[in-house]
């Protein structure tokens, strides 16, 4: 069952009924405003900052899931409905919400009357603005009252939970014209307010909540709509809100345009008033007059349109299945562009006041958008690098506002390291530029302690080779990859977290997971100590890659499949000697992504055995079997239920290991079996079992351990977004930036028999028509029209235009 269907050609998903299993959300914001957007209008938004600079109020764990957000209530001559259907949810004669890059649009219709609202946060402006069109489609004139309202947070969105004896005091507005002001804390620390004003002159306006709803009501019932009449309430303390009401008169047949403009301003503290006591309004007066009317709304929206055309045409394809297609042309580089900008921060999963920016998820996020915005790729690599300790080993987290390692969660996470150099070595294949490699980067953020990049990296790889166990394999620390495989911490008391609590040290738990990452990371490290004149580091990095192969070989091979671990006691996790967790996906995908067993046969068996005992209709699982206990000895992995999250769900981040594994051995099919059972354009179809956005890929779908199998949980800020796209690009579609080329070897499933990419890449366009004949025979390139030998097509010079061919 689907709920609404791809625009492709507007780069769109349409959604027919308000009424989705979730609420299916869209993020507005590229710069530092953001604002998350659900369907039916409901989400909040922030100032750089999801935390500290909240906008606006939302209730995680509210009832109904969604409420809030920006609302417009009409009141049509008594009747009073939504154009978002919620929260009054009047029965519409029609529904239909547009989400697209970077804007939102929501239409509803009743008797007659359309409200449509483009929702948008425009270049440059640290404000969303939203259009509301009405257009009178019936025979008589009507009378419309418009209620706008939208609920101010507190600033720091934490605080604004918790401190209610503080906070309920504080509330202050201002109103002036169109405009209520929302200065809370402005009289004394701060310098910045929010605004929401409209572009006509409002019949009467409302800033105290209580006033507005009325005793004992809810979002879909307040009472000032409903009586038609606005308070002119002024707040003091309690909760302060923006509700303006316009009233517009309509012939038949006429339309007209309401713009408001939901802003941040910021004053140099010397000009902080214009008035004693009265905020200087000049920044938020300049902005509402720069969308004083429609036009520059669409002008607005028309910068957004090219500045994602320009993005997104970095790699374009056309095939014959426009499922893959629009994965690859928009929706899975634009949740790439998003992981960017958010990291973890704000989803309707991620609160926004959690957790900082993650070490590995942060340099493997890159992945996925390196291509897109290289520039800012290469400031985030100095960013990470500069929280990393001059031993090599890294802080799991790091504060996006003061760029500093978090000291709470602290270090330890022993796979953390390596994706620093996977990072770095992306980002110079990608652009050829060696120079990022000399940069001068501080560690621990210590302006006296500083090397070069370079340098950075050494020491990650040779904290792998400094931290070895009994089998000559990576000491796993607090974890690896996964979080929640936590052999050291033997945590038995509730509400600790299992990763921190660490009550034995242990220098025997080791990781053959990050012996497979040392492997794949190898390669880029070699790549990077030749760029950077380190032959002596080429050949040490190479050589450890073969002792470290050979430890996997020796002690982390099971028989039919890479083991995952050894434990505190040095008992084997992920063999067929243990009663559950058997086999893992992790070792598996990464190993044979490295090449290890590749010669001798365990790679194909290793992925054999993902195919008998891990493989399902809606893709493959963590482990099996899954835990049905609690075992302190492997942490928090045994901590959920079977079949949820790290404990045998399908954790979408690690199907794409295995799916380019599989196009190591040149299996199409497969991979692109598994790419597509995660795939959200092929989940569409079931979206009653799937349940969030088929749109962007989810952090996990329930396993078939679970009740609810085949559901999925935490949509969009995920580095799902970024493997996944690497498995489509570089692997199945096979076009990858290497260090002297651009290999052209796709691995495709049959089906797929036509396919063109244009990729740029280092400032040149490469024109790629794959022909896909499926004999199974070694591809052949012809590079404007002469053979190549081999698939790697050398660098063209900036502003080239090269036709590949390639016939598979
Ligand atoms: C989450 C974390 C990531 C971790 C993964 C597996 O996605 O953000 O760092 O690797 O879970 O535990
Ligand atoms: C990751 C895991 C999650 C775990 C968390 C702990 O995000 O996905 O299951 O709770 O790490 O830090």
């Amino acid at each position: 069952m689907r709920f609404g269907h791809f625009d492709d050609a507007a780069r769109e998903y349409v959604i027919s009924t308000p009424e989705t299993p979730h609420p299916w959300i869209n993020y507005l914001g590229a710069e530092e405003f953001f604002g998350l957007i659900s369907h039916t209008g409901g989400g909040y938004c922030f100032h750089r900052d999801a935390r500290l600079r909240r906008l606006t109020r939302y209730r995680y764990n509210g009832l109904p899931t969604d409420g809030g957000g920006r609302c417009f209530y009409l009141n049509d001559g008594g009747e009073v409905w939504c154009p978002t259907w919620a929260p009054v949810r009047a029965p519409l004669d029609r529904y239909e919400c547009r989400h697209g890059l970077g804007y939102t649009m929501i239409a509803g219709e009743r008797d007659g009357l359309t409200a449509e609202i483009l929702y948008l946060v425009p270049l440059g402006t640290n404000a969303e603005v939203h259009r509301l069109r009405l257009r009178n489609r019936s025979g008589r004139r009507r009378e419309v009252q418009v209620f706008s309202l939208i609920e101010f947070c507190l600033w720091d969105a934490l605080d604004d939970q918790t401190n209610y004896q503080r906070n309920l005091s504080l509330g202050e507005v201002e109103v002036a014209g169109s405009t209520v002001y929302h200065v809370t804390e402005y009289r004394e620390r701060r310098n910045h307010y929010a605004f929401y004003g409209v572009n006509a002159p409002p019949a009467g306006y409302d800033t105290d909540r209580d006033a507005f709803f009325g005793p004992g009501r809810g979002w879909d019932h307040p009472e000032v709509p409903f009586a038609g009449a606005a308070r002119n309430s002024r707040a003091s303390g309690w909760a302060p809100i923006a509700s303006h009401q316009v009233e517009v008169s309509l012939a038949p047949g006429q339309e007209t345009d309401l713009v408001f403009v939901l802003g941040y301003a910021e004053n140099p503290p010397e000009e902080k008033w214009e008035a004693p006591g009265v905020a200087n309004k000049a920044p938020a007066r300049a902005l509402l007059a720069r969308f004083a009317d429609s036009a520059a709304v669409d002008e607005a929206r028309a910068g957004l349109k090219a500045y994602w055309e320009g993005l997104l045409g970095t790699c374009r394809m056309r095939s014959n299945d426009p499922r893959v297609d629009r994965m690859v042309n928009t929706w899975n580089p634009y949740q790439c562009m998003v992981t960017f900008n958010l990291s973890r921060s704000a989803s309707y999963f991620e609160s926004g006041i959690g957790r900082g920016m993650g070490f590995r998820d942060s340099c493997q996020d890159l992945l996925g958008f390196v291509h897109l915005v290289p520039k800012r790729a290469r400031e985030r690599i100095l960013d990470i690098a500069a929280t990393q300790f001059p031993d090599g080993s890294a802080y799991h987290q790091y504060q996006p506002l003061t760029k500093r390692g978090n000291h709470d969660v602290g270090s330890g996470f022993n796979d953390d390291p390596l994706w620093l150099i996977t990072a770095a070595g992306a980002y110079v294949r990608e652009t050829g530029d060696h120079s990022i490699l000399e940069e001068t980067v501080p560690f621990d953020n210590d302006p006296n302690d500083t090397a070069t990049l370079f340098e950075h990296l050494r020491r990650s790889f040779h904290f792998t080779l400094e931290n070895l166990g009994p089998h000559g394999l990576p000491l796993i620390g607090r974890a690896d990859w996964n979080d929640c495989l936590n052999l050291n911490c033997f945590s038995t008391t509730p509400g600790e977290s299992f990763q921190t609590t660490q009550n034995r040290a242990g220098r025997t738990a080791e990781s053959v997971f990050i012996a497979g990452l040392f492997v794949h990371a190898a390669a880029d490290y070699t790549g990077l100590a030749r760029a950077a004149g380190k032959p002596e580091e080429v050949e040490l990095g190479a050589s450890a890659a073969a002792r470290m192969a050979a430890a996997v070989a020796d002690h982390g091979w099971d028989g039919e499949w890479f083991l995952r671990a050894y434990d505190y006691f040095g008992d084997k996790v992920g063999s067929r000697e243990c009663a559950q967790g058997q086999v893992f996906i992790e070792p598996q995908g990464m190993c044979v992504m490295a090449g290890i067993g590749l010669a001798d046969g365990r790679a194909a068996r290793a992925l054999d055995t993902v195919r008998a005992r891990l493989d399902t209709p809606h893709g493959l699982v963590l482990h099996q079997p899954a835990y049905t206990r609690y075992h302190p000895e492997l942490g928090e992995i045994t901590s959920y239920p079977p079949g949820y999250k790290e404990n045998a769900g399908v954790f979408c981040h690690t199907n794409p290991w295995v799916v380019i594994a599989e196009t190591r051995l040149g299996r199409g099919e497969r991979a692109f079996e598994y790419w597509s059972k995660i795939a959200p354009a092929f989940r569409e179809e079931f979206s009653e079992v799937h349940r969030l956005e088929p749109y962007v890929y989810a952090q996990m779908i329930a396993g078939r351990d679970a009740p609810r199998y085949g559901e999925a949980k935490n949509s969009w800020l995920t580095g799902s977004a970024a493997w996944n796209l690497v498995a489509i690009n570089q692997h199945i579609l096979g076009i990858r930036p290497e260090w002297e080329g651009l290999r052209v070897a796709p691995c495709l499933p049959a089906h797929l028999a036509e396919v063109e990419v244009e990729r740029r890449c280092r400032g040149a366009a490469y024109r790629i028509d794959i022909v896909n004949c499926g004999t199974g025979a070694a591809p052949q390139v012809t590079v404007d029209g002469h053979l190549l030998e081999g698939t790697l097509v050398p660098y063209a010079a900036p502003g080239a235009v090269v036709a590949v061919r390639v016939e598979v």
